[in-house]
């Protein structure tokens, strides 16, 4: 662990709506939250694994995974990761993120449904040499349990019942659940997620890093960035500390009317950042009727959809900006002697630097049209900022739910459409309920329809 943590929180265009002297004075509140969060006397304290990333990934296992990450590299071409939410969101937003072009391939499975999406994975994999990492901690979750059982079946297919026992690691429970059962008597490798680890705080366990490290990106400089973070955060002084701060604003925004947070940015590399994101924060604070409802916008190209609603729609948002300061390509924008499009007064500049002064231009407009917004700066896209950036936010999100008033770390309202799909389906164990949901969809489906 080295060094400072290369973030910093722009809150300048809080103002008016919000001043640092308001932030400042909830300095009590939050000294009380960083206490129970650190106490372990808060909601949700057997799931607070995730606040020391040095503890959950011990250096051993950081070793086994590099190695397993390599010797997979050396034998396929293609890591397909079977898990859904928290056990998929983490890896595919830093992959996508980080990932150096021609850097071996990850594709997704067992995050839908969808019939389509699964028929056109199977056909890509035909002839591919490919393994699979199934990632889940209850082992139990319909969608990656599917997804396992059709990519099983085609693996056993194309390698053989014992080579594609080789190529499967299953990241689970490390000693409950049916897919550990599987493990054991299957004989796959396996890595453990810490039970005291929630789903959408897991991506510094083997949920996140395995496939992260098939991809090529250095764990160990990620996970450092984790480390230092979380030093940091010890000091829950508002002035020096950006996560608390991040948190109280976004509480004081909404306490004040502002209940949809828009995360934005100006670069489509961090696309999955916001679906991690917004699963954190979703899940962990969306419960008894309260919650920030946590939106993204890609820019610019939402400036061309949605930009005239946060604009000049109904004044309930705020902002909150990923700056990425540093490292992107040198494009530049040539000039051209006839000039007929107008625009030799870029020629010679980057295109970063014309992205750099629409995301001026464009925080200082939503500004003064009624939307603050914070600005959160890392200096390039790399494993060290990036670790320490998602480690900021689930830090945020912990500080965030308590100042709320709820349990960041449960997740009771999933549950619903989980027990209604089963009923429907029959699934032993539902039976009792399943006439019941089967009767209430056929009173209410098809009862008001309007066709051409
Ligand atoms: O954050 C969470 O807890 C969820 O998103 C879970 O990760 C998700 O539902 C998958 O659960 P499991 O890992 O048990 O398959």
């Amino acid at each position: 662990m080295s060094g400072q943590v290369p973030l910093a929180l722009d809150y300048s265009y809080l103002s008016p709506e919000v001043t640092a002297d308001e932030i400042l004075s909830w300095q009590p509140k939050v000294t009380c939250a960083h206490q129970l969060l650190m106490d372990g006397t808060g909601p949700g304290n057997d799931f607070l694994g995730w606040l020391d990333p040095e503890a959950i990934m011990p250096a051993a296992q950081l070793t086994a995974i590099q190695q397993a990450a390599a010797r997979l590299r050396n034998e396929v071409e293609v890591m397909v990761v079977i898990g859904i939410g928290g056990s998929y969101l983490g890896a595919r937003t830093v992959i996508e993120a980080l990932a150096a072009p021609g850097s071996p391939q990850v594709w997704y499975a067992g995050q839908t449904l969808s019939a389509e999406y699964t028929a056109q994975l199977l056909a890509a994999l035909e002839g591919k040499r490919f393994c699979l990492n199934v990632v889940s901690k209850s082992g139990t979750t319909t969608e990656p349990a599917v997804a396992f059982r059709l990519l099983r079946d085609q693996l056993i297919r194309q390698v053989g019942k014992q080579r594609a026992s080789e190529l499967i690691i299953a990241t689970t429970d490390p000693a409950k659940g049916a897919l550990r059962q599987m493990a054991a008597q299957e004989g796959y490798q396996t890595f453990p997620i810490p039970p005291n680890v929630g789903g959408r705080f897991s991506v510094f366990t083997a949920v996140g890093l395995l496939p992260i490290a098939f991809a090529g990106i250095d764990i160990a400089a990620m996970l450092d960035g984790a480390v230092c973070c979380a030093h940091a955060c010890a000091n829950p002084d508002l002035r020096h500390n950006p996560a608390y701060m991040y948190a109280t604003a976004r509480n004081l925004l909404y306490a004040k009317g502002k209940v949809i947070e828009l995360l934005a940015s100006f670069e489509p590399r961090v696309h999955y950042l916001a679906e991690w994101w917004k699963q954190l924060y979703g899940e962990s604070e969306g419960k008894r009727l309260m919650g920030i409802f946590p939106a993204s916008v890609e820019f610019t190209t939402d400036l061309h959809s949605m930009g005239q609603w946060i604009q000049e729609g109904r004044r309930e948002i705020f902002e909150t900006f990923i700056n990425i300061a540093g490292g992107m390509p040198a494009v530049k924008i040539p000039a051209d002697a006839d000039n007929a499009d107008g625009l030799n007064f870029l020629a010679g500049m980057s295109l970063d630097e014309v992205n750099r002064r629409a995301f001026e231009g464009t925080a200082l407009a939503h500004r003064d049209g009624g939307v603050p917004s914070m600005t959160l700066t890392l200096p390039e896209l790399s494993a060290r900022p990036f670790g320490a950036l998602l480690y900021f936010f689930e830090r945020a999100c912990a500080i965030s739910g308590y100042l709320l008033g709820v349990n960041p770390f449960n997740q009771p309202g999933v549950e619903s459409y989980k027990k209604n799909m089963f009923a429907l389906m029959n699934k032993p164990g539902y039976e009792a309920q399943s006439a019941e949901v089967i009767a209430a969809v056929q009173e209410h489906v098809g009862k008001h329809v309007v066709t051409f």
